[in-house]
C-alpha cells in the first residue's frame, strides 16, 4: 500500500503529479486560501507524511494527533511555522526548500532597496494621479544607493547573495551574524558590526535573520533610535523580528526614513494598519521568493523531500537531522 500524505493546499501540477505517482492523497484543493484547523486535525492521524505551507500552523497540539507521521515537508526555507522540537521528540523529520529562493528572495531584497531609496512606487502613484504637472529640480528625490552602507542582518546564503549584489552598487557592506564569517568576509569584501554599530552606519539595514526566540522583536524603538534618519529598514525574513508599532512611529516622526516590507506579523497584513498609510513604506505580499521558476522548484523540492523522507532515505533538506538518526537507530519514537 502506498504511503498517505496530506497536501494543505493546491499544488503546483508539477509537484503534484510526482506525489500523485508515489502516494494515497488527502489534499485541500484550493489555491487562494488555507486548510482551515478542522481539516488538519481531521486528517493528521491518518497520515505517513504531511506537505504544507508557511500558512499552517503545525504547532505540538496538531502534531501530538498525529501517530503515524514520519516526515513534515515545508515548501518553505522559513521554518518557524513548525514546532520542531515536537516533531523531533516523535521522530518526525522537518523538511524545507532552501537553496533554490536563495537568489529570488536577494533580488527582491534588492527590488525593496531600490524602491524605497528612489520612492519608485510613490513616484508611480503621484503621475498617474495626475500630479506630474512639471520636471522639478526636487522632485521625487530619494537617497543614492550606490556607494551607500548596507547593513545585513543574518548573513547566511541570502545573505551573502544580497552582499554580491550590493559589491555592484559599490556599497559598504556590514553585517551581524550569531556567528562571525571570516571566509565570507574576504570573499566579499564585508566587515562584522555589532548590532548597534551596524545600526548607526548604515544607510540600509537589510533584515535576513530567521525568526526565532532569539530574534522576535531585535528592531525596537531602541534600535530604531540608533539608526541615521536618512536610512532605510528592509525586511524580506519574517514580521515579527521588527517590532511594527515601533517602526511606524519611527518611520512617521522622521527617525529613520522610510522601509520596504515583504513580511508581517499578521499575513495577510490587515488593511487598516497603520504602516499601511504611510507614503515612505513599500509593502508587498511576502513575495521574496516568488518567480515562477522558483516557486515550481520549491514545490518539487518539497515533493521530493517527502517522497526520501518515506522512502527511508535521507532528504536532502533536512531541519532536525536528530530526529533522522534517531529514527535509524531506532529511538526517538515515543
Ligand atoms: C518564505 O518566506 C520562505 O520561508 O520560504
Ligand atoms: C536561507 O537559505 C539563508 O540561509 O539565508
Amino acid at each position: 500500500m502506498k504511503p498517505i500524505v496530506l497536501i494543505t493546499r493546491k499544488v503546483p501540477e508539477i509537484a503534484r503529479a510526482l506525489l500523485q505517482e508515489a502516494f494515497e492523497l488527502i489534499e485541500w484543493m484550493e489555491e487562494e486560501e488555507p486548510a482551515p484547523r478542522s481539516f488538519l486535525e481531521k486528517w493528521i492521524g491518518e497520515v505517513d507524511g504531511l506537505y504544507c505551507l508557511l500558512t499552517d500552523k503545525i504547532d505540538e497540539s496538531l502534531i501530538a494527533r498525529s501517530n503515524r507521521l514520519k516526515v513534515i515537508s515545508t515548501m518553505a526555507v522559513g521554518f518557524n511555522h513548525i514546532d520542531v522540537a515536537a516533531a523531533s521528540k516523535r521522530g518526525i523529520l522537518v523538511t524545507h526548500t532552501p537553496e533554490v529562493l536563495t537568489e529570488t528572495t536577494a533580488d527582491l531584497a534588492f527590488a525593496l532597496i531600490l524602491a524605497t531609496a528612489r520612492r519608485l512606487v510613490e513616484a508611480s502613484v503621484f503621475l498617474r494621479e495626475g500630479q506630474w504637472k512639471t520636471w522639478s529640480p526636487m522632485l521625487m528625490t530619494g537617497q543614492e544607493v550606490y556607494g551607500a552602507t548596507l547593513g545585513i542582518i543574518g548573513m547566511g546564503r541570502i545573505g551573502e547573495a544580497v552582499a554580491r549584489r550590493a559589491s555592484g552598487f559599490d556599497m559598504k557592506i556590514l553585517y551581524h551574524n550569531r556567528n562571525q564569517k571570516p571566509e565570507a568576509e574576504m570573499r566579499l569584501g564585508m566587515a562584522y558590526a555589532g548590532l548597534e554599530e551596524l545600526l548607526q552606519a548604515s544607510d540600509f539595514v537589510v533584515v535576513l535573520a530567521p525568526y526565532t526566540q532569539e530574534t522576535a522583536d531585535m528592531i525596537r524603538k531602541e534600535q530604531l533610535q540608533l539608526m541615521k534618519p536618512s536610512a532605510i529598514l528592509i525586511n524580506v525574513a519574517r514580521g515579527g523580528i521588527v517590532n511594527e508599532t515601533d517602526l511606524y512611529d519611527a518611520l512617521q516622526k522622521g527617525t529613520i526614513w522610510a522601509a520596504g516590507l515583504d513580511v508581517f506579523d499578521t499575513e495577510p497584513v490587515p488593511l487598516d494598519h497603520p504602516l499601511l498609510t504611510l507614503t515612505n513604506v513599500v509593502t508587498l505580499p511576502h513575495i521574496g521568493s516568488a518567480s515562477i521558476q522558483t516557486r515550481m522548484q520549491m514545490a518539487l523540492i518539497a515533493a521530493q523531500n517527502l517522497m526520501k523522507g518515506l522512502a527511508g532515505e535521507r532528504p536532502n533538506f533536512v531541519v532536525n537531522p536528530t530526529a533522522w538518526s534517531d529514527v535509524n537507530t531506532g529511538q526517538g519514537k515515543e
